[in-house]
């Protein structure tokens, strides 16, 4: 019998559900694949508002669920489930992880996941906290792709927020086209064969192992010190801005749009000095980042990590 594979995904523009179909796209003669969208009741708007883009930050780092559809399960027995997902704000996006924790997610038990990420570039705390999710649930995480955009971090935060704001991915004059490269969602095709391999040899074991061998995560040491500067202070205003109300409401807003000139002078104005920083703490403290980034880029879980 062919393995079955079930593809579970949430993507706001389309970005990872074309890095799936391309992972998938010689498979479908191997596998027998099912897929299926997260879909939140209340679509989150695209392109979006600056107001209610950084208004989702508390409830994203918070992980407070929202509502979604019901997704029609099957009762076949996959071999494997991939989640597809991004980071909002350092944290699974809203719609994945009301998934992760609704009394839906109890369909991954026993199951083996693989996580496919498609983010800007900052996507470990978010995979700390599904993660998390998985082992509450039971399902046994077998292996991680991770995709992300390759231009320097300042570029991608100017091309993002083009896309984010304007809904322009595609290149102008001076910047390049905003996401992960077109190059990169085409080579994904090489995951999918060493994913349906694995699995007609009942080989998951060493499904992550093959795919880091095909870059399948690559990680920047400096993105390490960065992403935790910057999950460590989300962590103190999500709950001050909450004190004020849920997302949407008026009474938040002063809090809210604080929150964003600083994320903005953070990023803008600091940035250089922060990666500065960074780069001095990758040159001192190397062998004690490379654990770290060792242990971003596998599968293994250790609380607290970030
Ligand atoms: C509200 C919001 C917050 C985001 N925060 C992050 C982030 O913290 N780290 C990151 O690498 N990308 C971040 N992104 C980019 C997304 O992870 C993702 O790459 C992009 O939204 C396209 O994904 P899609 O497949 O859902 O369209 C954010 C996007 C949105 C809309």
């Amino acid at each position: 019998m062919k393995p079955s594979i079930l593809i579970l995904y949430y993507s706001q523009t389309g970005q990872l559900r074309s890095i799936l179909d391309s992972i998938f796209s010689g498979q479908q003669t191997a596998c027998d694949i099912d897929i299926l969208e997260i879909k939140p009741r209340v679509k989150f708007p695209f392109p979006w508002k600056a107001a209610e883009f950084f208004d989702c930050m508390p409830e994203s780092v918070l992980q407070v669920s929202e509502e979604i559809e019901p997704i029609p399960f099957s009762e076949k027995k996959y071999d494997l489930i991939v989640l597809g997902y991004q980071p909002w704000f350092l944290s699974p996006s809203i719609p994945f992880s009301s998934f992760l924790k609704s009394d839906a997610a109890a369909f991954l038990q026993d199951k083996n996941i693989l996580t496919v990420i498609g983010s800007r570039n900052m996507w470990l705390n978010a995979q700390e906290k599904t993660k998390e999710q998985l082992i509450a649930v039971n399902a046994k995480l077998v292996g991680n792709l991770v995709f992300f955009d390759r231009s320097p971090n300042l570029t991608s935060i100017l091309t993002i927020i083009r896309w984010t704001f304007k809904g322009q991915k595609e290149a102008t004059k001076r910047m390049p086209e905003a996401g992960v490269q077109k190059q990169d969602i085409e080579n994904a095709k090489r995951f999918g064969d060493t994913i349906s391999q694995c699995l007609l040899q009942n080989n998951l074991k060493q499904l992550h192992e093959k795919l880091l061998a095909q870059d399948g995560v690559e990680l920047n040491p400096a993105l390490v010190i960065l992403e935790k500067r910057g999950i460590k202070n989300f962590r103190k205003f999500a709950p001050w801005i909450r004190e004020k109300g849920e997302r949407g409401q008026e009474a938040r807003k002063g809090r809210v749009t604080l929150f964003s000139r600083l994320l903005f002078v953070g990023v803008f104005i600091l940035s250089p000095i922060s990666s500065f920083t960074a780069s001095l703490a990758v040159l001192f403290n190397r062998s004690k980042l490379m654990k770290e980034v060792d242990y971003f880029k596998n599968i293994a879980y250790r609380e607290k990590a970030i």
